[in-house]
């Protein structure tokens, strides 16, 4: 039917609610990646679809052709089994960076490639780009040599990367369609597919610092997205995790990677510690080297107890241009000039760490973006974070703010005021780790 490929016709039939075929998803795809559609009629097709929605064989032809629309990495001469994982993002959130090298001094390769924080969210390169020197722009061909070196690379996404989802998430942000999830999926999956890894693990969040807040939706999310990745041809897992205050003590980049080094050490926080053994043994379950959970927790946690995640962090730094004395010296990473306590103003249990507070006082701190052209200021954000359910005594420090100037200080330092509530009463501390879908 030649006469359905004109945009119009594509459109008209989206808005009555058919099924769309492949020509006409191709052809929709194509428009956005050679700007033979007007962005006015991608954007309406985008508007149909966000209301009418899409069928599971529609969404994973999109996603098909929205990871054809650039380069796909061709990691097959890689032999070690290929995972990787991805969060739908949220405060706090540093998995990526201890998890990645844990799971690659298992055996297992992890070809990661991230993206930039953006709004309330940090993203992993900003975080990474907090390492003196560390490079985060390496070619496709740099990227698959060092994973057939050392195992492991995690990288920013590059021009080559689905340009189609560059195109139609620009205009998803200003149309108002950013959440649908077809075009979620269609988006998340087709980057992490293109990156040339055989078995994904996603991380899921819901709750009030979540992209999907509610439950149910993040649920429908982690559906939508492990059986189209399935019918693809991908084994993949969601776990649902929860995300209404931060995850671990530090929101920031380079106080993140702070963290992320506790991490591997053996010491880092028991929530973060929680989330990411539980992504980590479905990585290693599904890339076929644990036969188990319980299996692959083990593998875990003696890649840290005998030093080699450590020693593969290293090694990934330094095999990225970045100086990798950080890993036995964090003092090497940028830091603030001010730094001040926030103390408690009353004896009791914390109540509540608001985890959109807690980010938006990083914002105001300069530790994130309001606009995807702004820039980071990689120093700053807040450390020694107390978590819900932890008993505290007057006056004792709740967080400490790590600032550049007193204005923004003040300012961070008010929001923290309203978003940590300490009152009598303990509080229980809830589960994070919740159902594993797929
Ligand atoms: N993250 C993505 O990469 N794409 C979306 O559409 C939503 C979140």
């Amino acid at each position: 039917m030649a006469t359905a490929l004109f945009p119009q016709h594509v459109i008209a039939r989206k808005r009555d609610g058919a099924e769309l075929d492949r020509g006409e998803i191709e052809a929709f795809v194509k428009g956005a990646t050679d700007g033979s559609w007007a962005d006015y009629q991608l954007s309406a097709l985008l508007m149909a679809i966000f209301l009418r929605g899409m069928t599971p064989r529609e969404t994973a032809i999109l996603t098909e052709a929205m990871m054809r629309s650039g380069t796909i990495a061709d990691l097959s001469a890689i032999r070690a089994p290929k995972a990787d994982k991805h969060s739908t993002g949220g405060v706090g959130d540093k998995v990526s960076l201890h998890l990645a090298p844990m799971v690659a001094a298992c055996g297992v390769a992890v070809p990661m490639i991230s993206g930039r924080g953006l709004g309330h969210t940090g993203g992993t390169v900003d975080k990474l780009e907090s390492i003196p020197g560390f490079r985060v722009g390496l070619s496709i061909s740099e990227y698959r040599a060092q994973l057939e070196k050392i195992g492991v690379a995690l990288i920013s996404q590059t021009a080559e990367i689905v340009p189609a989802d560059r195109k139609l998430y620009a205009l998803r942000d200003v149309t108002a369609t950013v959440e649908s999830i077809p075009l979620i999926c269609a988006s998340i999956l087709s980057k992490k597919l293109a990156e040339g890894i055989d078995v994904l693990v996603l991380d899921v969040k819901f709750g009030r610092g979540a992209f999907m807040k509610e439950k149910a939706r993040a649920r429908e999310l982690a559906v939508a997205l492990t059986s189209v990745a399935k019918a693809m041809g991908k084994p993949t897992r969601a776990v649902m995790t929860a995300m209404d205050e931060p995850l671990g003590h530090s929101v920031g980049n380079a106080l993140e990677v702070a963290e992320s080094i506790e991490c591997l050490k053996g010491s880092g926080p028991q929530d973060l510690m929680d989330v990411t053994f539980a992504l980590g043994e479905q990585m290693l379950v599904l890339a076929g080297t644990a036969k188990d959970a319980v299996a692959g927790r083990v593998q875990l946690e003696r890649s840290v107890s005998s030093g080699a995640a450590l020693a593969k962090f290293r090694e990934m730094v330094a095999a990225q241009g970045g100086d990798p004395r950080v890993a036995d010296d964090p003092s090497r990473l940028p830091a603030s000039p001010i730094r001040a306590q926030v103390p408690s103003p009353s004896s009791g249990w914390v109540q509540d760490v608001d985890a959109l507070g807690v980010a938006l006082a990083a914002l105001r701190l300069g530790a994130g973006r309001a606009r995807a052209e702004d820039g980071i200021d990689p120093a700053v954000g807040i450390s020694g974070l107390v978590k819900v359910g932890e008993r505290v005594l007057n006056g004792q420090p709740l967080c400490v703010v790590h600032a550049n100037d007193q204005g923004r200080l003040a300012e961070a330092h008010a929001i923290l005021d309203r978003t940590i509530v300490v009152g009598p009463g303990a509080v229980p501390r809830a589960a994070l780790v919740g159902e594993i879908i797929g």
